[in-house]
């Protein structure tokens, strides 16, 4: 049987319909937001406003893309949460609007579900490599940092996480100190490469079990700023590279030290990452060569599904319409979301 999905996503500054088919992705399409570059992070109400304007024409383009029509979807997905309250709104009534016009079934996603089931798209001509249940998924975005048990598509569960900030947030919050541009998690990523990460020392966090904490490290990384800029202006200017280059180290220390703990715990040797964070190069080498040491079978995602996108909701979709999983027009975004499925 055939089943062709439409996702959508709209949970933060990025507008992204999806089309697939069982599996296979057929289009992808994703409207970046400028809008807040100039503010330095994301102003809600200016993501709602793009969203509202994007949303119509991004859809468009996706059914084109995979060249069908309203008419060949079987299910529309879309994020209900977590998110911006007033981004998944324009979503979630986009897709109750399609939906009563069209008679067709509503499928509700968790956003962070869809960030791990990316793993498992698949693309005509592509011979791709999915990880085998259970795994491990260290799941690292610009809102959320968990180390996730996945049983099963729809079966899973968190087992450590951040108790403060997110590890994207650790990025993008010391590179605006730095005065480097949002997101700042790419552009503190492209300038370590060039920069000694052995150079400064930064606090590590001591929480317990598998649960990580960002907010110390970005308190020191501000008073050390604060602490050399007093002494020499350009302190930043003249040792960026380096600045950018042990920050990422230590960052990429805390999440891999509290995964291999899992599982070393766990026993798994499966082990995936996913979200915006998962784009970092320095991350990606660290869990190969964990990976190698180790034994595991190390899953990384392709670039273009590490940030947020509607390929992820879509293929969410896919295992929950195999479930009858619906959901009714009353249905409304939730900007916290306590279960993952
Ligand atoms: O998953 P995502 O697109 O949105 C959320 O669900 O939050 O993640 C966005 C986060 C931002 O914090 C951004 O700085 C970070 O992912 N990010 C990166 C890289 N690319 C994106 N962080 C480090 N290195 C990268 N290459
Ligand atoms: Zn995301």
């Amino acid at each position: 049987m055939e089943i062709t999905i439409l996702g959508i996503e709209s949970s933060c500054d990025d507008t992204s319909a999806a089309v697939i088919r069982n599996t296979c992705l057929l289009s992808n399409v994703i409207a970046n937001q400028d809008v807040h570059k100039k503010w330095g992070g994301v102003v809600p109400e200016l993501a709602s406003r793009a969203h509202q304007q994007n949303i119509v024409p991004v859809v468009d383009k996706a059914l084109k893309d995979a060249g069908v029509t309203v008419d060949d979807i079987d299910g529309i997905a879309f994020t209900r949460g977590p998110g911006l309250l007033g981004s998944l709104l324009v979503g979630v009534s986009f897709a109750k609007g399609l939906s009563l016009a069209r008679n067709i079934p509503l499928i509700e996603c968790n956003h962070l579900l869809g960030h791990i089931l990316a793993h498992f798209l698949d693309e005509e001509g592509k011979e791709l490599k999915h990880p085998a249940f259970p795994f491990l998924c260290l799941l690292v975005s610009g809102g959320h940092t968990q180390i996730v048990y996945v049983k099963d598509y729809l079966d899973m569960e968190v087992v450590g996480q951040t108790i403060d900030d997110a590890a994207g947030e650790a990025f993008d919050k010391c590179a605006k100190v730095m005065g480097l541009p949002y997101p700042g998690g790419p552009v503190i990523d492209k300038l370590a490469q060039e920069g000694n990460p052995k150079k400064f020392k930064f606090a590590k966090p001591s929480v317990p079990d598998y649960d990580y904490s960002f907010s110390g490290l970005k308190t020191s990384f501000l008073y050390f700023l604060r602490d050399e800029v007093a002494e020499n202006k350009n302190f930043i200017e003249e040792n960026k590279v380096d600045l950018c280059a042990s920050l990422q180290s230590t960052i990429i220390d805390i999440l891999m030290t509290k995964l291999v703990k899992a599982a070393k715990a766990t026993g798994i040797k499966e082990v995936a990452v996913a979200g915006g964070v998962s784009a970092n190069s320095g991350l990606r080498k660290a869990l190969k060569e964990e990976g190698e040491r180790r034994g595991w079978n190390v899953y990384l995602p392709q670039f273009r599904f590490t940030t947020d996108n509607a390929a992820m909701i879509a293929i969410s979709g896919y295992y929950k319409y195999l479930r009858n999983d619906f959901v009714s027009l009353d249905v409304s975004p939730t900007s916290r979301v306590t279960e993952m499925w």
